[in-house]
């Protein structure tokens, strides 16, 4: 994830939200139209002080004096008709722009390859999801509704005060651009700030979710200190970011209504020169005070809104980063419908990273359809990698791997994995019912009856027909309230009912005592029947049968045969063998 991180330019980062929005110019085209008149009904509420000033109070006109109030209240009618078709019109989008950016990284996270999750933590990742998506909402209302609608306000003011007095709105031109390069120095330091604040906010939604998935290590092990602590380095690190922003804030603001305010002194002292107090009216210096005040709000606004533009960028920096992950590469073009089931590994070797420690070195076998391939070896001789691969879950870095002879790399990433059932240690299970769980993946509705037969097969049906509501019973968040045994059995007749004809079993029974496994290994058994399988066997004494039995160390084929071969030959196997009797006889 972050070796090929590509830095979006702030302009690009620009260009592609504008994208975003672009299905929605026409709310968008409304929305700017309502603006321009917001803004308008400000350059009039100026005009009006200056027609009040000098029509009602200087010259008395009983004509400007009824007419004052009935526009006054027509300006503001029209200004909150405007308001309102700008914040609903923005905010229509807005919430559009943020399900388009969640759909298109939520379908992203579907595609993406084994290593990117190696990578990364479901915390940050929500982060991105719930948080950062919501930043940038922020920042395209909020910043569009600021940069459009005050640089308007401030344009129709300026342009009334220079229409007023030329020589006074001068000062006022001069003071500008010095706001203008303050903001723009600011600005830069916002947005790296808000990288910050981001990271120390993925931090403390991982940490948070890592002690909520975990919260039974973290009582048994009694590491709550340990956690509080870890939690509480990203919550003040999080906490010193953002006040970093704060004081960014809280300075700059001061700074530039100082510089506003000498423009403003400027302006009073010249307007109060014997040769301009002939040029301008009463009203009109009024109206040109007003128009100076009110100008001050939109300005500060515009000075503020960079905070949030700028976090507003470096949100959608974070998300176009993982929008823009490479997926899992697909480029095979063969189809097929329903392998028999030969496997063939010709010469593998692999490393999950470049420090050039092979993983896997020059594994080679062969499986005939049907037939069941047992892996045994010490935890981390590569057992797990070797059967990964048959999937594609990693990209092929060296040999070749055939199903029925064709090169699994010349396959449709679909079709491939259509061929392939998978039952490992560690079930997941979905938050929904039973029935839904032993179904999943498939794209037809199953009927109750074949859903009944594989729970029957897979031994599970017993459990699940005492359960209150049977095939309907929620399991819960990851099956939490079923035991581990029939987790494992449901996670079978999942396998059973996918009927693919090849099966993967990596530790499949390590999590059940024997007694459990015992049961479970019959269903296993029907499973296995006229599959090629792949097992990977934590007991010895579950993998006898096997077809070949291939001892693995440290990412090398030491030894292979069947049970009786290796067990005569006495060395690796035979070795285990030993061991793990000794432990039997003491642990079971
Ligand atoms: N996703 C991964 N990224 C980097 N290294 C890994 C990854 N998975 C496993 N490894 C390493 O690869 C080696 C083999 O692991 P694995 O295939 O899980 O072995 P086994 O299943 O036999 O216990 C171990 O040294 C392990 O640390
Ligand atoms: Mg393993």
């Amino acid at each position: 994830m972050n070796e090929n991180e590509q830095i979006l330019s702030p302009t690009e980062i620009y260009k592609r939200l504008v994208g975003y929005v672009k299905p929605y110019w026409k709310a968008f085209s409304i929305a700017i139209l309502a603006m321009v008149v917001f803004a308008a009904t400000e350059t009039g509420l100026a005009a009006i002080m200056k027609l009040l000033m000098d029509g009602s109070f200087v010259d008395r006109d009983p004509a400007t004096i009824k007419l004052i109030p009935l526009l006054l209240i027509g300006l503001f009618l029209i200004r909150g008709v405007a308001n309102f078709i700008t914040t609903y019109g923005l905010g229509w989008i807005a919430r559009n722009v943020i399900k388009s950016l969640r759909a298109e990284m939520f379908d992203r996270l579907l595609v993406l390859p084994a290593s990117f999750y190696d990578q990364s933590t479901s915390g940050q990742l929500m982060s991105k999801l719930l948080y950062d998506v919501e930043q940038v909402a922020n920042a395209t209302t909020d910043a569009i509704l600021t940069l459009i609608r005050d640089s308007l306000i401030i344009i129709g003011l300026l342009a009334w005060m220079i229409y007023l007095n030329g020589m006074l709105s001068l000062i006022l031109l001069l003071t500008i651009p010095l706001i203008a390069v303050l903001v723009f120095k600011i600005s830069s330091r916002f947005r790296k700030i808000s990288k910050n604040i981001q990271d120390s906010m993925g931090n403390v939604s991982h940490i948070s979710s890592e002690i909520i998935e975990g919260h039974r290590e973290v009582k048994t092990f009694g590491s709550q200190d340990y956690e509080s602590e870890r939690f509480n380095q990203a919550n003040q690190d999080n906490r010193r970011q953002s006040m970093r922003m704060v004081s960014t804030d809280a300075i700059s603001q001061p700074i530039i209504q100082l510089i506003t305010v000498l423009g403003l002194a400027g302006v009073i002292y010249l307007a109060t020169l014997p040769t301009m107090l002939e040029s301008i009216t009463v009203g009109g210096f009024i109206s040109f005070i007003t128009a100076m005040f009110m100008i001050l709000t939109p300005l500060k606004r515009l000075t503020k809104i960079n905070s949030k533009l700028q976090r507003g960028i470096a949100a959608a920096q974070s998300i176009f980063t993982l929008i823009d992950e490479v997926a899992e590469p697909d480029l095979g073009t063969k189809t097929l419908a329903r392998a028999r089931g030969e496997i063939n590994y010709k010469a593998i070797s692999f490393a999950y990273n470049n420090d050039g420690h092979n993983v896997l070195d020059d594994i080679s076998f062969h499986a005939k359809a049907g037939q069941t391939i047992a892996f045994v070896g010490h935890s981390g001789s590569g057992k797990t990698t070797l059967v990964s691969l048959l999937s594609r879950l990693y990209p092929i870095q060296q040999g070749a791997i055939e199903i029925d002879g064709i090169n699994i790399d010349e396959l449709k990433l679909d079709d491939l994995r259509e061929q392939i059932s998978l039952v490992n240690q560690n079930v997941i299970l979905f938050n929904d019912t039973i029935a839904n769980n032993i179904c999943y993946g498939h794209k037809e509705s199953v009927s109750n009856e074949k859903i009944i037969a594989a729970a029957k097969a897979a031994h599970a049906w017993d459990f699940i027909n005492q359960l209150p509501e049977g095939l309907a019973t929620q399991v819960g968040q990851n099956g939490v309230l079923l035991s581990g045994g029939q987790r494992q059995r449901l996670a079978i007749a999942r396998a059973l009912l996918r009927d693919a004809p090849i099966l993967i079993l990596d530790e499949a029974t390590a999590s059940l005592d024997s007694v459990a496994e015992r049961h479970i290994q019959q269903a296993l058994d029907s499973l296995m029947a006229d599959r090629t399988t792949l097992v990977i066997a934590h007991r010895l004494s579950t993998i006898e049968n096997a077809d070949t039995i291939i001892v693995m160390h440290d990412g090398h084929i030491v030894e292979s045969g069947t049970h009786t071969e290796l067990l005569a030959k006495g060395q690796h196997y035979a070795e285990l063998h030993r061991l793990q009797f000794q432990t039997n006889d003491s642990s079971d």
